[in-house]
């Protein structure tokens, strides 16, 4: 049974090819490399002990990407690949309309073509936008907020007529809520471009000495402390969640949908005392304004991916931090090599097998 993944070498992608290559599947990645890193795919060989087919293509060039149909026989596709900063998306809506629903387009004409209908697609909560209420479930109304959300909401649409058109297809939409940690090993994690958006990698480049101080995205919310509630998933019951959904996928059919997320909100402020508490680092930090666009609270219900895929999230916030602790700890500079930070205009050559190199 091979398994295609789009985006595989990125964060979430990383430790669900973990999880897939645990469960027994054959997995073949594509990925560009352009918000990630190939050594992510072979610190996962070394994890599993297993091998990974690797294509870096990028799934708006057809032609090499319907090589990867042509010289592979493929099960099911589980689609990460997409560009994902939604500040990023405010600035350049037209790259991430091109890139993520255009790639998504080219990959669906190639499952049809080579009779591949079985796709999970990695879709997010930020298609609730601001929530009217708390827990969020899957029928609550639907809502873009900024170019990056309506790339999700509308792929979700296009995935649901490509469903009405032809019921042979089966497909789980799969909306993450806030993904962090890092596999126990400590050898794969969240390695972002530049200063991190998100949370927890800020607070984990504090705590590794790479940014001064954390700054706290206001405080007068109405929440326990004023500051924002989210649901902090760990990285690997969300790649559980997906290895269950694609399960699913291969032997139903029709599009199903599911949040993924704990079901448990944690404050910013509460964040950062599981982080300190669990982690012995200290991590300065100062009030500023609210960032436009934030929700206060944003958490979901997760009872529907529980009674239908039999999944729960079973890690702790305290797991996640120490996870992510762990990785970052280890890994100061991410996948970063030592010679890439020492000779940053060096060419890089990864020293293992990329199929199409
Ligand atoms: C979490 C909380 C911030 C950074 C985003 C995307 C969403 C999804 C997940 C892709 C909020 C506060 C954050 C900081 C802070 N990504 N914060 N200081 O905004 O819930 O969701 O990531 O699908 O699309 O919108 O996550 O980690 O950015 O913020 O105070 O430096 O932390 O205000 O309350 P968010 P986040």
């Amino acid at each position: 049974m091979a398994i295609l993944i789009t985006g595989g070498a990125g964060f979430i992608g990383s430790h669900t090819c973990v999880e897939l290559l645990n469960k027994g599947y054959d997995i073949i990645v594509v990925d560009n490399f352009s918000n990630s890193k190939p050594e992510s795919l072979k610190r996962v060989c070394e994890i599993t002990g297993k091998i990974i087919k690797i294509y870096q293509v990028d799934l708006l060039n057809r032609d090499l990407f319907e090589k990867v149909f042509i010289e592979n026989k493929i099960d099911a596709v589980i689609h990460f690949a997409g560009l994902k900063a939604v500040g990023e998306s405010v600035d350049y809506p037209l790259k991430y309309f091109k890139n993520n629903i255009a790639s998504t387009i080219i990959l669906c004409e190639l499952m049809q073509k080579y009779k591949v209908k079985k796709l999970v697609f990695s879709s997010s909560a930020t298609v609730y936008g601001m929530p009217e209420s708390v827990p969020i479930s899957e029928d609550f109304p639907l809502q873009a907020l900024n170019p990056y959300g309506r790339t999700k909401l509308m792929i979700e649409a296009i995935l649901q007529d490509l469903y009405i058109s032809d019921n042979e297809w089966s497909i789980s939409i799969l909306r993450y809520f806030n993904p962090i940690g890092a596999h126990e090993s400590g050898e794969i994690g969240e390695d972002p471009c530049g200063i991190p958006n998100n949370l927890l990698p800020y607070i984990t480049k504090v705590a590794v000495g790479e940014l001064k101080e954390l700054q706290v995205f206001g405080k007068d919310y109405p929440t326990i402390d004023g500051t924002g509630v989210r649901d902090y998933i760990h990285v690997v019951d969300l790649a559980h969640g997906h290895v269950l959904a694609l399960d699913k996928t291969l032997k139903a059919s029709g599009v199903n949908i599911y949040n993924l997320g704990t079901g448990k909100g944690y404050s910013v402020l509460e964040v950062l005392s599981a982080f300190e508490s669990t982690t012995g680092v200290n991590i300065p930090f100062k009030i500023t304004q609210p960032r436009p666009g934030d929700a206060a609270v944003c958490y979901a219900d997760p009872s529907k991916a529980e009674n239908e895929l039999n999944w729960t999230a079973k890690r702790s916030i305290n797991d996640m931090c120490r996870d992510s602790w762990r990785w970052q700890s280890q890994n100061p500079n991410g996948y970063k090599k030592k010679q890439e930070i020492e000779n940053p205009h060096l060419e890089q050559s990864e020293d293992f097998l990329i199929q199409n190199k």
